[in-house]
């Protein structure tokens, strides 16, 4: 049970005072009749509440996958640049989701965003071992011996990198797949220039076995399916 003022606010982009001011219009309708008080109880697992006739469906979290475009910050907020946040759906934006781990500003594609701050920590916990695929473009071709060297792991200053995956594009070696399981501070590309190579684009395509939707377009974001989160067993 819950106050149906709480269950709008977290379903709904209404302010606690819209849905007061709603209620005294009776245009906020719990099984077929006008709410009378916005601090009512109601069973947000069976009462039908229906605003200006249009069901709500109760729901706390929301998981999102974006297609990030370079130039966006993963954040949720700056003084100086776009953020990943700006390119959620005004309808979305009350749910107050923050990304999941962290895309660099020029870095594109698969990020995922949520409010569920206990996701969030699932999918950080570096025993879960998730890996992350990106795809590349170097300054130079990839060789077999760096394949091995991704193989081994590397050790930089402030971290030792597990072994990682390289897969070289068999038609243009400039282009290559990277798979870590972790996401230390601009990771891939330092993984690449200890191989003597820079990362002129990078693109994250798939956190574990969830692939960056083809038909998502670059700066659009879309909620996870229930198949989807399934596939991080939530
Ligand atoms: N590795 C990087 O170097 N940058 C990213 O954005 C992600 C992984």
């Amino acid at each position: 049970m819950m106050r149906l003022d709480k269950f709008l606010s977290d379903a709904t982009a209404y302010s606690r005072k819209e849905i007061r001011t709603l209620v005294k219009r009776r245009a906020v309708v719990v099984n077929g009749a006008a709410a009378q008080n916005a601090d009512m109880k109601i069973d947000e697992t069976k009462d039908a509440v229906c605003v200006n006739g249009v069901p709500v469906l109760y729901r706390k979290f929301i998981y999102l996958m974006l297609n990030k475009p370079q130039g966006f910050l993963s954040a949720t907020e700056d003084d100086r640049d776009p953020v990943v946040v700006d390119l959620v759906p005004d309808e979305l934006k009350h749910f107050a989701p923050f990304p999941v781990g962290r895309l660099d500003k020029d870095t594109e594609g698969l990020l995922l965003l949520t409010n569920d701050g206990q996701f969030d920590h699932e999918l950080m916990s570096p025993r879960k071992n998730l890996y992350k695929r990106y795809y590349a473009e170097l300054d130079l071709p990839a060789t077999p011996e760096d394949i091995q060297l991704f193989a081994a792991g590397m050790e930089f200053k402030e971290f030792t990198a597990k072994p990682a995956r390289l897969e070289i594009d068999p038609e243009n070696p400039r282009k290559v797949y990277v798979e870590i399981s972790e996401g230390k501070f601009h990771q891939v590309k330092r993984m690449c220039e200890r191989a003597g190579k820079n990362v002129l684009f990078l693109k994250r395509i798939a956190i574990g076995s969830l692939k960056l939707d083809e038909n998502l377009e670059c700066g659009k974001v879309r909620e996870l399916t229930p198949e989807e989160l399934a596939l991080f067993g939530w």
